[in-house]
């Protein structure tokens, strides 16, 4: 595991986008496993700067994101398609048809894992990138006494609808389910972009990285993964010797 901190959030939103822009370069058809909450953001924005600066063209590239709220269509300003095409998608060159989710409103839920996990495994991510939830969830894989490897509709914590409402009207018209890859597909991508920022996440990025691997800290099954890189700003790394 690749553990770096940074001092400023902008070093590391330069640092991951610079990790995604060199990749890109090297092998334009490259495969992104993406991610959405407040983490990426700032390395989104970093990204579509080199794309503006023609230091990187999507065109190429194909992207799987991690996961999309149950009932939201696409147009839904709350919908994790909406989100990655407001940051990402429309800013840059990538053909929407190259840009994958799960679809939050399909009428046959399991045919749609099925058919996400088709797309998985035809086409593994040669990187995913992953935020961290307070409770150890990585995409929406959340503490339990087993987790799926494939993707699937999950139940959202309390604590978890908690914690996203900031994006909602109201904690009320925060969807109660969503689609999430499993931890499995996570793990099969060939390198893992772990990024956490802020203080209060600095005690579950410490049991996470250091503690023991079990299914009720999601995240720590990434310390089986061979190429991990964990970027964390320095109130993130805080609790890391
Ligand atoms: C988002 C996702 C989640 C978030 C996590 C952290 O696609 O899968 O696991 O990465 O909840 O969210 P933020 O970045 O908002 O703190």
């Amino acid at each position: 595991m690749d553990i770096k901190i940074f001092e400023t959030t902008e070093q590391l939103d330069e640092y991951a986008a610079g990790l995604f822009t060199k990749l890109i370069n090297e092998k334009p058809n490259a495969v992104l496993g993406l991610a959405t909450g407040s983490t990426p953001i700032g390395i989104y924005e970093k990204m579509v700067e080199n794309f503006n600066h023609k230091k990187v063209s999507f065109k190429g590239v194909t992207t799987y994101n991690l996961d999309e709220y149950v009932g939201l269509t696409p147009d839904n300003d709350q919908s994790y398609a909406y989100y990655m095409n407001k940051h990402l998608f429309s800013r840059v060159d990538i053909p929407s048809s190259q840009t994958h989710l799960p679809n939050g409103i399909a009428e046959d839920p399991e045919a749609e894992c099925k058919r996400y996990d088709a797309m998985l495994n035809a086409r593994p991510a040669d990187i995913q990138l992953l935020g961290l939830g307070h409770n150890g969830h990585i995409g929406f894989n959340e503490p339990s006494e087993n987790l799926n490897a494939g993707t699937h509709i999950v139940k959202l914590k309390e604590e978890t609808r908690e914690a996203n409402a900031r994006f909602f009207a109201s904690i009320d018209d925060v969807p109660r389910e969503a689609f999430t890859m499993g931890v499995g597909s996570i793990l099969k991508a060939n390198a893992i972009l772990l990024v956490v920022r802020g203080s209060d996440k600095a005690r579950i990025v410490k049991e996470a990285l250091t503690g023991p691997i079990s299914t009720e800290v999601p995240a720590s099954l990434l310390q089986t993964h061979p190429r991990l890189i964990v970027l964390l700003d320095r109130e993130a790394g805080r609790m890391l010797e």
